[in-house]
């Protein structure tokens, strides 16, 4: 199904519950600049996105997360598939970003192949930093259950991996980002995380109890 943006005001995260950006309680901290990496699974960037405008061969994930923990020190998120998670993490580790955690996006609708024993249906999110929050604010969840996207009608790409609304406001929770915060989007696709951080900042809201 097509994914939609909500109207203003329209609740999408579970729980639904949020609070007024001017009555929540901030940790006070900078303004924070977070990086949000979303590339082709490792190896896969051919198979998936020879054809598309961005395809620049196969990802070197070691210079991607030397690139993350280096000019990111204030928080970022590196989505991958299961199968590649240790070797991520090792890498994780051998670049001195041993502070990683991983958070996971569940997918109750995923596509997989026929015959499959057992399906592909979640990405870990391989993550570290965001703001502190003190003991008034909400303790956010690390995992996110949202469908997978199929089809995205204003990208003439057809982004395959894109990320559905869900786990983008998710993700900027989990970060505790405000809207002034900067988020850098290092593989844009269809554009649909970029979409989500305009969205999500002209609410003025927090998600609460997500
Ligand atoms: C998983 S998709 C990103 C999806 C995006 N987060 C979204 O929500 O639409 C990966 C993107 O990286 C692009 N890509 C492929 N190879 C690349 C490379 N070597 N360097 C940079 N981008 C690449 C793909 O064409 C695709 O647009």
């Amino acid at each position: 199904m097509a994914q939609r943006a909500p109207s203003e005001g329209q609740v999408l995260m579970q729980g639904g519950l949020f609070q007024s950006a001017a009555t929540a309680h901030y940790a006070p901290r900078e303004k924070m600049r977070i990086a949000y990496a979303d590339p082709p699974y490792i190896g896969c960037a051919r198979m998936h996105y020879k054809d598309h405008p961005d395809f620049a061969g196969e990802v070197d994930h070691l210079q991607l997360i030397q690139k993350l923990h280096s000019e990111f020190p204030d928080g970022w998120a590196l989505s991958c598939s299961s199968p590649t998670l240790r070797e991520l993490l090792n890498i994780c580790a051998s670049v001195g970003a041993d502070d990683v955690r991983v958070a996971a996006w569940v997918k109750p609708w995923a596509v997989w192949k026929p015959g499959m024993s057992v399906a592909y249906a979640w990405e870990p999110v391989i993550w570290r930093g965001g703001r502190k929050k003190n003991k008034k604010e909400h303790t956010s969840r690390d995992w996110v259950s949202a469908n997978a996207v199929m089809r995205r009608r204003n990208d003439p790409n057809q982004t395959k991996g894109t990320k559905p609304l869900e786990f983008c406001c998710w993700l900027f929770d989990l970060f505790n980002m405000r809207p002034e915060d900067e988020l850098v989007d290092l593989f844009a696709g269809s554009g649909a995380v970029v979409e989500a951080w305009e969205w999500w900042k002209r609410q003025g809201r927090l998600p609460l109890g997500v």
